[in-house]
């Protein structure tokens, strides 16, 4: 405990970093250093901007983390929300439902491909994650299938920070010193395409893919794997698109194994490859369950879902020995969270921003790619409006100052750039206008430029 302070009174900029640091422990803060920096403390936004403390503009070049889709500073969305808080702020979902939650979920479900119509409301990405892994469990354990638990997960996918999610997480610098459910987890290797062997064709590479999946069934038995998780698009793990075919081959043989598929579509999903769900639409695979979340709502509040298929569901219920399914939190399906989800879907569709980024993204990706133009830039790749540079240099540490200083480069010049050590994502919110794609990649050029040169001496 620390003395009362009076808030009343406007804190200094200063007062704030200080309170921050002292106080506030950030996700993934950095333990030998954490007291040491601040971070950059944001004000405002509009549009694709956003403004510094001390006024200083930026385009949004992540969409806050891969997340405010439809932009910031939406009047519509904070009168929809303020009216759902005079209305009615909360009631227990353990006990009983509200319209708000009941319309989202019809059309979630509408949305989602096939048999996918059950929707589990949660409070974000990884407890979405955490809920389809602890159905698979379930669902296995109704089937007096025990053994059938073990979860096939892929290097550099990132599914969320719970013990679960992150124990099926495969970036290996985010293991850090916590613990992990390690027994339960099998990782399958790198699927990134740019990682092939020399001279290797992108066609031989997926057959390989698809075989490390086999071969780890055929090592472990299929009869022990429950469930494989897989990102349409890796995106925390430097946007990996996988190669032509990987998704729906891989599903096929979960399909003959019984294994539960999961997609984990919280970047991929609402709108980021221009589609509500990228898992039918741009991969052609129905999976079991999918998760999603961000987008859901543009992050104006916190909602996550895990969609479960019929076939799934049906499966485990009224098998005639009492059970309940004891998953869930205070927040599942939030009235106010389901009303901001509501809002953004009803922008999306009058507003038309699915077609739009269909429309603007190819210009998006030629830019993207046009950055191989820079010695520095070894590769740069994505789909839809999610993209990525990868810096190319020595070692670890030269990339990871080389990272740094692309980081600096676009801040200085107006652009938050999410940097991932040698990295620099770019997945602005969806609303971006083709000349303002052209004002963030003009920047990165400018940036690239004077980095390139301060590297080569
Ligand atoms: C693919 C994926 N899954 C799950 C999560 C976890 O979501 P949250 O941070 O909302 O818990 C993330 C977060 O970035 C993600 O990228």
């Amino acid at each position: 405990m620390t003395e009362m302070t009076n808030l009343s009174n406007e804190p200094s900029l200063e007062t704030l970093h200080e309170w921050d640091r002292v106080h506030q422990l950030h996700p993934w803060a950095a333990m030998d250093d954490w007291r040491g920096y601040d971070n950059m403390m944001v004000d405002t936004a509009e549009g694709i901007y956003m403004w510094d403390a001390s006024g200083k503009k930026f385009i949004d070049g992540p969409a806050g983390m891969w997340c405010t889709q439809i932009g910031y500073g939406r009047k519509d969305m904070a009168d929809a929300i303020a009216a759902q808080v005079m209305k009615l702020p909360y009631t227990s979902p353990f006990s009983n439902a509200t319209e708000p939650s009941a319309v989202l979920a019809k059309k979630i479900a509408d949305m989602a491909p096939g048999d996918l119509n059950n929707v589990f409301f949660t409070t974000g990405g990884s407890t979405a994650v955490d809920t389809a892994l602890r159905t698979m469990m379930y669902y296995f354990n109704r089937r007096g299938m025990p053994e059938k638990k073990m979860i096939l997960a892929r290097e550099k996918g990132y599914h969320g920070s719970t013990y679960l999610a992150h124990s099926v997480t495969g970036k290996e610098r985010d293991k850090s010193h916590f613990d992990h459910a390690s027994h339960m987890v099998h990782f399958l290797p790198d699927v990134n395409p740019y990682r092939r062997a020399e001279g290797q064709s992108v066609e031989a590479f997926c057959d390989e893919k698809v075989a490390d999946l086999e071969n780890a069934i055929a090592t472990i038995g299929a009869d022990k794997i429950g469930a494989f998780i897989a990102e349409p698009v890796l995106s925390s793990g430097g946007v990996i698109v996988p190669a032509p075919g990987y998704h729906k081959r891989t599903w096929e043989v979960c399909k003959a194994n019984d294994i539960l598929y999961i997609s984990d579509e919280v970047v991929t999903g609402f709108g980021r490859l221009g589609h509500w769900f990228a898992s039918e639409d741009l991969f052609d695979i129905v999976p079991d369950m999918i998760t999603c979340a961000k987008g859901l709502t543009s992050g104006y509040l916190p909602l996550g879902a895990c969609i479960i298929a019929d076939h799934v569901l049906e499966a485990i219920s009224n098998l005639g020995e009492p059970s309940s399914y004891t998953n869930g939190y205070t927040y599942s399906g939030h009235p106010v969270c389901c009303v901001a989800a509501l809002k953004n879907i009803e922008i999306f569709e009058s507003e038309g921003i699915l077609e739009h980024v269909r429309e603007v993204s190819p210009h998006f990706q030629k830019r993207l790619k046009a950055l191989e133009k820079f010695d520095i830039v070894g590769d740069a790749r994505g789909m839809g409006l999610l993209g990525c540079i990868e810096g190319k240099a020595e070692d670890l540490e030269a990339e990871r100052t080389l990272g740094a200083k692309i980081d600096e480069a676009c801040e200085a010049r107006g652009l938050i750039v999410r940097p991932l050590i040698n990295m620099a994502v770019f997945s602005p919110p969806l609303i971006i206008t083709l000349e303002q794609i052209d004002e963030m990649f003009d920047i990165i050029e400018d940036a690239l430029a004077e980095v390139q040169k301060d590297v080569n001496g």
